[in-house]
């Protein structure tokens, strides 16, 4: 609450004053890296090239009047293909930064920081490294208006627990956290040593996948699904599918990695290109497979977060490996034949890519969203729900769906950065001590920002509600 109050004050003291400070990065302190001059276009008097070590860095000194949330803009140049950078303020939090493949000086937001009256630093540190930076800028933030979300499901058929599930997650939005855990043994090991229970638990339909189940693969990620909505719980899925032919199945691409594009040679452009296709057949037949499942849920009176085609833009499941508009006419068949010929009506259908030229468009989409890790990061990831922000123009609810290490609430409300969930992948992301100490995992599960399965219960009553109130 202090921080919001912090920010109306600042909107006020800001106001008309939307002036822009330009950094050189070559008048920053250097570490790994050095000044270039060869890749003409830039500003001042060079630009720093040389991110090829992971503790390179960038550090600039910048100072603040007042302490006053700042819009920062980075100015790259990408010649050697996609990258991300990580900015960091203040030697805490940050964020991840996408730099896209470009050969011309480019300026792309960076997310928002929080100055604090006085010197600050901004360091960018290497991430993938091989970019080019020239400067960044800071410009006082405005403050954001409300949001325009829409909580009525895309799908006119969707059931009453799918619209509950809906309104309920926009009644909580930009007020409080979904605290939510991928797996259900990492589920266990939250609540065991960290003495919570996640609002969300997070599963996968990959073993329910024809190509996995043909060779012995079996999953009770439904059945966990079931059980935990009957103690109030929220479930999301996301769906590791495996490639329905094409498999290499070798030592070093085994046929149980076979979702990832370099695990398989299934083209999913030439499948999709003629329905008639023996490939095209497959995937329908995969769908259905899956559409079993989500009937049982469906059946069971669970709503769900549903997932599928997740990543896509990355490229590295063979769904993404052939570019935007495969991915998207794939999504369009799998909404279709879910919600059309399956009845599954039961679905919020989340999307998870942030690219513009990648979104298959709002008339099939609930929910945008993101993964992001960035190991021992514990900043709001705002760049990315600034980005999200602006795909859907704030039409659409928005939620961090994987992340290693988890945001430190009160950022999250200073930099409005109203991811209405987060699930922590599994593994040693939440056990391992490494992406999260078990203090700190302690301290955000017991924020009240953060909600947990005690304090949701009774939700789909909530969401079935008229009129909402938010009691927090
Ligand atoms: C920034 O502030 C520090 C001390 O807080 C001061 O030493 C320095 O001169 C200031 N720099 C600029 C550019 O104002
Ligand atoms: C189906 O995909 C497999 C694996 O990539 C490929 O070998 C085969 O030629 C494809 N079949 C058709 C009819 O395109
Ligand atoms: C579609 O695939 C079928 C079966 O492989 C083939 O007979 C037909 O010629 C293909 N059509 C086009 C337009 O490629
Ligand atoms: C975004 O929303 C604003 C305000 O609701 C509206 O004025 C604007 O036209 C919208 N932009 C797009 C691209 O839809």
């Amino acid at each position: 609450m202090l921080a919001r109050f912090a920010l109306s004050a600042l909107a006020i003291a800001g106001a008309g004053t939307a002036q822009k400070t330009v950094y050189q990065a070559e008048d920053a302190a250097l570490n790994g890296v050095k000044v270039g001059t060869s890749v003409t276009g830039y500003t001042g008097t060079g630009y720093i090239e040389g991110f090829d070590e992971s503790a390179d860095t960038i550090t600039f000194t910048v100072n603040s009047s007042t302490s006053q949330l700042y819009d920062l803009e980075l100015t790259y140049n990408g010649p050697y293909g996609d990258k991300y950078t990580n900015v960091v303020l203040n030697n805490a939090g940050g964020s991840q930064v996408s730099l896209p493949a470009t050969t011309a000086w480019t300026t792309v937001p960076a997310g928002q920081v929080l100055l604090n009256a006085g010197s600050n630093t901004i360091q960018i540190q290497n991430n993938w490294g091989w970019y080019l930076i020239d400067s960044i800028s800071l410009s006082p933030a405005s403050q954001r208006g409300p949001h325009k979300i829409t909580t009525t499901p895309v799908n006119k058929n969707a059931n009453a627990d799918a619209r509950a599930l809906l309104k309920y997650l926009g009644s909580i939005y930009g007020k409080a956290i979904l605290s939510g855990q991928q797996d259900q043994a990492s589920f266990d090991w939250v609540v065991q040593n960290i003495g919570k229970t996640p609002a969300i638990l997070g599963l996968d339909l990959m073993d329910y996948t024809v190509s996995r189940t043909s060779r012995g693969a079996v999953s009770k990620d439904v059945d966990h699904a079931i059980s935990f909505a009957k103690k109030g719980g929220i479930v999301t899925f996301c769906w590791h599918w495996g490639a329905p032919t094409g498999l290499y199945d070798t030592a070093d691409q085994p046929w149980y990695r076979g979702f990832y594009t370099d695990a398989t040679d299934f083209d999913v452009a030439a499948a999709l290109g003629n329905t008639t296709n023996a490939n095209y057949t497959l995937l329908m037949n995969d769908i259905d497979a899956i559409a079993l499942q989500l009937k049982r849920l469906k059946d069971a009176g669970v709503p769900v977060l549903w997932r599928p085609l997740h990543e896509a833009e990355g490229k590295w499941f063979w769904w993404g490996a052939k570019g935007a508009e495969p991915a998207k006419k794939l999504w369009g068949i799998v909404y279709e034949r879910l919600t059309v010929k399956h009845g599954l009506n039961n679905l919020i259908w989340i999307w998870n890519s942030v690219d513009p030229s990648w979104y298959p468009g709002d008339a099939t989409v609930d929910v945008v969203s993101a993964d992001t890790y960035s190991q021992g990061d514990h900043g709001p990831i705002s760049a990315t729900y600034n980005n999200l922000l602006s795909l859907t123009n704030d039409t659409k609810i928005i939620a961090a769906t994987e992340i290693g290490s988890v945001m430190e609430p009160a950022q999250l409300q200073a930099y409005q950065a109203d991811w209405v969930y987060f699930c922590v992948w599994s593994g040693d992301f939440i056990s391992g001590g490494q992406w999260n100490s078990l203090d700190l995992l302690k301290r955000v599960y017991s924020d009240p920002y953060v909600l947990t399965l005690d304090e949701i219960q009774g939700w789909k009553k909530t969401g079935k509600k008229k009129s909402l109130r938010f009691r927090g």
